[in-house]
């Protein structure tokens, strides 16, 4: 998207990569919403960057964040860009996690970027066009102790990110992600918790330069990618994302592969069935008498058929597609089976999967 003459809220745009990014966004001639709890910096802020609207609220506050997305559309007439940058991190080991500030650290890091999201995109929707970038954290990918709960709030935003982008597509709304290393912001300082070792050690000062992500995030908006990594290191890390950026990427592509997978396994599974003679007799009895049939009948007519044949009689039995997860499957048994349908799949997945390593 371009940036020139577009207009962009900033969320935690009172400080370091926010306030980066407000500067960088202002200097390529775009129009932009300064959103943070700090209301005399931005005021002052905005003072010095002309064009600029300063507006207080807390991203916990989800109410607040809604009057403010209003407020700012009001203002500008229309809203082309939302970089969710406000975050904070939380040290405690597991056994110290404290409820509350869990609780806090998921409103800030994930539901209000979530909230903010769902103000914004009606707007860009109208519009026809949009761009959201969600600034995440490499934490996502990495396993530290005391770091547990944030790790998860970014693992989760993550997740909503590459959802969002596959759902907005249509639309023309662009969800990215940028994922910072450790930078020389005010980061460290305003981590929450107090571990008595001090927590884990990171030295800010020495990190990436703000400005440095800020053309991360513009570049972001620029071309559309997924994701943007501060460095290869990330990028290497994020592997595992790598897959789910290219399904994000591709999403209608992937779309019809994972229809026609599905449309050939299903042939192909009840191609198998049929050749299992006892299952279609044992499949008929069980529609007629489907209470009567115990777990260990069922468990023992899953295991009587060919192994690729068993998702699609779970389907058959549960009438729903091989496509759905075990979730929805046994959500469909009525309510009184329910307990008895996750514990025999669980069995049947369970013998299944032993068969296939003794393999
Ligand atoms: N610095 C790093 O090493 C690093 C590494 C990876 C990822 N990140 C991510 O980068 C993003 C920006 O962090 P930063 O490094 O620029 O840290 P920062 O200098 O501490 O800035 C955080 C910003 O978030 C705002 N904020 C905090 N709580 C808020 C709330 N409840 N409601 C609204 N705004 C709030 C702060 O403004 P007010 O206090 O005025 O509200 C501030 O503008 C975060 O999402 C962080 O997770 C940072």
């Amino acid at each position: 998207m371009q940036i020139k003459d577009h207009v962009f809220i900033v969320t935690g745009a009172s400080s370091g990569i926010g306030l980066s990014t407000v500067t960088a966004l202002c200097t390529r001639g775009a129009k932009v919403a300064l959103l943070a709890r700090s209301t005399e910096v931005l005021e002052e802020l905005s003072e010095g960057l002309p064009g600029t609207l300063p507006i207080t609220a807390d991203m916990t506050d989800f109410e607040g964040v809604r009057q403010a997305v209003r407020a700012i559309y009001q203002h500008y007439g229309r809203i082309d860009g939302l970089i969710n940058n406000a975050g904070r991190s939380y040290a405690a080991a597991i056994e110290e996690i404290d409820p509350a500030v869990f609780d806090e650290i998921f409103h800030l890091n994930v539901l209000g970027p979530i909230v903010a999201m769902q103000a914004v995109i009606p707007i860009m929707r109208e519009q026809g066009a949009g761009s959201i970038v969600n600034v995440n954290s490499g934490t996502a990918f990495m396993t530290i102790p005391q770091y547990s709960v944030y790790s998860s709030s970014k693992r989760a935003l993550l997740g909503f990110s590459l959802t969002a982008r596959a759902e907005l597509e249509k639309d023309g709304i662009i969800v990215s992600e940028v994922y910072p290393s450790i930078t020389a912001t005010n980061f460290g300082k305003n981590r929450m918790g107090n571990p008595a070792d001090g927590g884990p050690a990171a030295n800010y000062a020495d990190g990436d330069k703000p400005e440095f992500v800020a053309d991360l995030i513009l570049q972001a908006i620029e071309e559309g990618h997924a994701q943007y990594f501060a460095n290869n290191r990330l990028q290497q890390l994020a592997g595992v994302s790598t897959l789910q950026s290219f399904v994000s990427e591709n999403s209608q592509l992937y779309q019809q592969l994972f229809d026609e997978m599905m449309k050939r396994f299903h042939l192909e599974a009840k191609a198998t069935a049929q050749k299992a003679d006892v299952s279609e007799v044992m499949l008929s009895r069980f529609r007629r008498g489907k209470a009567d049939l115990g777990a260990s009948k069922l468990i023992a007519l899953l295991l009587a058929i060919p192994a690729e044949a068993r998702m699609w009689y779970l389907s058959e039995l549960f009438g729903v597609s091989p496509g759905h997860s075990l979730r929805s499957l046994i959500a469909q048994a009525p309510p009184e089976e329910q307990a008895e349908a996750l514990r025999v799949i669980a069995d049947v997945f369970a013998n299944h999967s032993r068969e296939t390593v003794d393999q």
